[in-house]
């Protein structure tokens, strides 16, 4: 995908290859438990219209699925049609009536009747004004309704334990190249005076990490094929060399620094955050 350096529009940075499918599905299953925390305790329960946007391959609209249960309905919507087709391929083999996807850019997305829930995950972190963004979605929200979103603080840098110096080289390559792309680093930890300023009122957050419990655990793969989707921009943008990178090794050899050292790893810290919409319910 096209992505300028500091470039204003700040587009998603990952590209669409059927290895990118793979990513967000791995990546989706390491998240999954936190994302079911923050949209439960955001309050979706049985009954309720979700609007879920950038939906990607469909993991959170699955999550939200369950939640709202054969009486409700997920919407997800994303503007990437080799996303959204892997989506629909999903859940037609899961066989969920209540669950429908539709190829729109949220900007492009008609205004119909509003939900009673939107919500997004790893979607804020690549828009070039998150807060324009958080007031689109709350045009497509009813009064008292409730907005949920749920994305990474990569400034936190994940944790390890004992300290790991590969896995904070790895690190020193991931930061300064999605700020330099512009991926908002600090998303996790803006998403209160977001949703403040798009109009909403937070009512609650909670910062979650997956703790790697075993040293080839997913939360490992999950890191280094983020890597891999970055790589290009590390060597175009001079923070490191494909071969000190060594992609095909990397999981290999943080795997072996977490045995070494009887290492735990939390690759990355994300924050939900959710609010509602004012007004007379
Ligand atoms: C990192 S993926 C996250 C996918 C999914 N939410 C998840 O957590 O598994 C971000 C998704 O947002 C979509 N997206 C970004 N900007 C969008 C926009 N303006 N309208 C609709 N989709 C958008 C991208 O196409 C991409 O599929």
């Amino acid at each position: 995908m096209r992505v300028e350096e500091n470039s204003a529009a700040a587009e998603y940075v990952q590209g669409n290859e059927d290895r990118e499918l793979r990513r967000l599905m791995l990546q989706a299953q390491v998240y999954a438990p936190l994302t079911e925390g923050v949209l439960r305790a955001a309050g979706l329960k049985p009954g309720m219209r979700v609007l879920d946007v950038g939906c990607g391959v469909g993991d959170v609209s699955f999550l939200a699925a369950e939640l709202v249960g054969p009486t409700g309905e997920v919407v997800g919507v994303d503007r990437e049609p080799r996303v959204l087709a892997c989506a629909q391929r999903r859940v037609e083999s899961r066989g969920l009536s209540h669950v429908r996807f539709q190829q729109s850019s949220l900007e492009s997305l008609p205004v119909e009747a509003p939900f009673d829930a939107i919500i997004g995950r790893l979607v804020l972190m690549f828009q070039p004004d998150p807060v324009t963004f958080v007031r689109r979605m709350v045009e497509h929200l009813r009064p008292g309704g409730v907005l949920a979103m749920h994305e990474l603080e990569l400034a936190a840098m994940g944790l390890a334990h004992p300290k790991l110096p590969l896995f904070n080289r790895v690190w020193g390559w991931m930061l300064p190249t999605c700020e330099r792309v512009g991926i908002k680093v600090h998303m996790g930890m803006e998403l209160v005076s977001t949703l403040r300023r798009a109009g909403l009122v937070v009512d609650d957050g909670v910062v979650g990490g997956r703790l790697g419990v075993t040293p080839d655990a997913e939360t490992t793969h999950a890191l280094v094929e983020t890597v891999r989707t970055l790589l290009p921009h590390m060597e175009r943008l001079g923070v490191a060399l494909a071969m000190e990178v060594d992609i095909d090794t990397l999981a290999a050899r943080l795997t072996a620094e977490l045995r070494a050292n009887g290492g735990v790893l939390v690759p990355s810290l994300m924050v939900g955050v959710w609010g509602h919409r004012p007004g007379p319910v």
